[in-house]
């Protein structure tokens, strides 16, 4: 059974693991080797899981919540309110070697390290999504959700990633007939141009995002989309998790893409601010494209989605506070400032120093206010704990000087421990993170772009109520942050199918839809699935 496979890996594996990216879920990636540090705390027998499962749930009095009038239901969200349901291309589509697809760095960094990934074999064809594209749009609109964020391949539309290599006309009508199809279903599709992969001929030629000369690419690849797909997509997200991508493959993994792997035991990383740089001034310089060429004719909208928790100091000193707002800084500012303010945060200015790349003026320029909306996702929180030792920065980023604990000084944790997946529950963090970007950033227009939670331990993953406590808890959380005047205009479930997980492979479960690989990839909706579908038609029955 796939729901045991995360107990496969076992400790020696687990010591000896190299973390190289795991895209959409950062605060699982820090807690899966926060089970390196701490090694009896996830490693749960059998029998122990046998056990759990007869506790009494911490989510009942959730799930006894949302039977309630105080539950706030669909209608006490505006009727234009965006519920969705995420995945990315990468993730579900396989059909790696089909319709004339290029490869991506993902299809190399796998072949490469087989034995790193859970399901490595299941990788090329994944669920099949490019081949059963219009059964899966059915499964959405079953789902009852209005819109549905997917991303889009580089590599399909543009094998070797440049116009100049040329356009695949394959590619180009698949995702024409997924938007189709989506549209005509009442589901307005929320489009991510790039989630996690890029062309490979675009690593092995210009050494990918390393190289300041991959942004005209990716403009020339985002023009492309605009032109064919702007008529009809609405929402755009440029990329997704910058700060993910640049952390966790140049800083915190020996990464093969990475070029600086010595800065694992010296702890001074440089590459890793260049990719972000790059990175966000490719974020900007399309959005700069959107807004000149398409905006005012196509009338969507473009942003980008960035990921994180809020960061709670670990005691009341005055070291740990300080602390805990270097970590804000660190991971939500280092994103968000050069946004709104056209520059880095200045503590980040100030402790890397020259490893942190200038903007010219006109870049910042470009940049302030590049961005329509922030896509936010989250899933947990940490403590914060302050480390002026540099070496002892694990998982953080080692120049915050601050390292996130799931336990704090007198031993408590942020909300409660889910007991099928390894994440702490706190729903209260999302509010908290809401209110900072409100007050901080002027009070921008949010979408929550991801938000779920694993079934890693279930006996049975269809009978995942702790997810349906954890979805209702966060839509709770949310429609709190807009009472309190925080613009949020979508909230999206992380994610619709069982998707391929990295390093986890398909063992994590993410999936609404409970994908049966023994079964021809059957999709079967999960009682959270189904929870979401009442909620969203108003069938709660109260
Ligand atoms: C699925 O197939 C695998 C391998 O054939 C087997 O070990 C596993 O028990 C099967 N799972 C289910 C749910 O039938
Ligand atoms: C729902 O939100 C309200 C308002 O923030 C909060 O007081 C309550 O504890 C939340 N309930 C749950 C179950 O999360
Ligand atoms: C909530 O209501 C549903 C029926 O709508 C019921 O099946 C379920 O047992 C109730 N849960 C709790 C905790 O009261
Ligand atoms: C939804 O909640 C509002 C109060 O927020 C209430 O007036 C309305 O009757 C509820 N609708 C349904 C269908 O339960
Ligand atoms: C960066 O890209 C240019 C082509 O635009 C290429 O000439 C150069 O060699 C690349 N630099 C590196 C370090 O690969
Ligand atoms: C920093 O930590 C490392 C390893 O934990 C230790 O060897 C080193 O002496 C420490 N440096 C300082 C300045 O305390």
């Amino acid at each position: 059974m796939e729901i045991l496979s995360s107990l496969r890996i076992s400790e020696t594996t687990l010591a000896t693991l190299v973390l190289v990216l795991l895209f959409s879920i950062p605060t699982q990636a820090q807690e899966y080797i926060l089970s390196k540090q701490k090694p009896t705390q996830h490693a749960l027998s059998v029998s122990q899981i046998g056990k759990a499962s007869k506790m009494i749930n911490p989510y009942d009095s959730i799930l006894e919540f949302l039977n309630s009038s105080s539950f706030p239901n669909r209608t006490s969200f505006s009727h234009d309110f965006l519920f969705g349901t995420g995945t990315s291309a990468l993730q579900i589509e396989g059909g790696l070697h089909e319709g004339g697809r290029g490869l991506g760095i993902w299809d190399e960094i796998i072949k490469q390290n087989k034995g790193l990934y859970l399901d490595a074999a299941k990788f090329p064809s994944k669920i099949e999504h490019y081949k059963r594209y219009k059964e899966d749009v059915q499964h959405l609109k079953k789902l009852g959700i209005n819109s549905y964020r997917m991303s889009i391949s580089w590599s399909r539309v543009l094998p070797d990633g440049t116009l100049k290599g040329g356009i695949n006309q394959e590619g180009i009508n698949f995702y024409n007939n997924l938007i189709n199809e989506l549209l005509e279903n009442g589901i307005e599709p929320f489009v991510g141009i790039m989630h996690a992969d890029y062309p490979l001929a675009l690593n092995q030629k210009l050494g990918g995002f390393s190289n300041r000369s991959i942004v005209k690419h990716y403009k020339d690849y985002s023009e492309l989309l605009f032109k064919t797909y702007g008529d009809r997509v609405k929402h755009w997200i440029t990329v997704n998790e910058i700060e993910v991508t640049s952390l966790f493959t140049f800083m915190l993994s020996r990464d093969p893409l990475s070029t600086d792997q010595a800065c694992q035991n010296t702890k001074i990383c440089t590459q890793v601010y260049t990719v972000f740089h790059n990175l966000l001034i490719s974020h900007a310089t399309t959005s700069e494209l959107y807004r000149t060429k398409f905006q005012t004719v196509q009338r969507g909208e473009i942003g980008l989605s960035l990921s994180s928790g809020r960061y709670v100091p670990y005691s009341s000193k005055s070291e740990d506070v300080v602390a805990a707002q270097r970590l804000m800084d660190f991971y939500w500012g280092w994103v968000l400032d050069p946004i709104f303010h056209g520059d880095y945060p200045k503590i980040m200015k100030k402790i890397v120093g020259n490893r942190l790349p200038k903007f010219t003026e006109k870049e910042k320029h470009i940049l302030k206010g590049s961005t329509d909306f922030i896509g936010v996702n989250y899933y947990t929180s940490h403590f914060a704990r302050h480390e002026p030792n540099r070496t002892n920065v694990m998982f953080d980023n080692y120049d915050a000087l601050a390292v996130s604990e799931v336990f704090n000084a007198e031993g408590k944790t942020l909300g409660y421990k889910d007991q099928y997946s390894m994440d702490y529950v706190y729903p209260e963090g999302l509010y908290n993170v809401l209110i900072y970007i409100k007050k901080k950033y002027n009070n921008p227009k949010i979408y929550i772009t991801e938000n779920g939670i694993t079934s890693t331990k279930i006996p049975n993953p269809l009978k995942d109520e702790h997810r349906t406590a954890y979805i209702a808890a966060h839509i709770n959380a949310t429609k709190a942050a807009i009472d309190d005047g925080v613009n949020v205009q979508g909230y999206f479930v992380w994610s619709t199918f069982d998707t391929f997980e990295f390093q986890m492979g398909y063992s994590a479960h993410w999936g609404l839809y409970h994908i049966d690989f023994n079964d021809s990839l059957k999709r079967i909706p999960t009682d959270a699935a189904k929870w979401y579908t009442k909620y969203l038609t108003c069938d709660l029955g109260h």
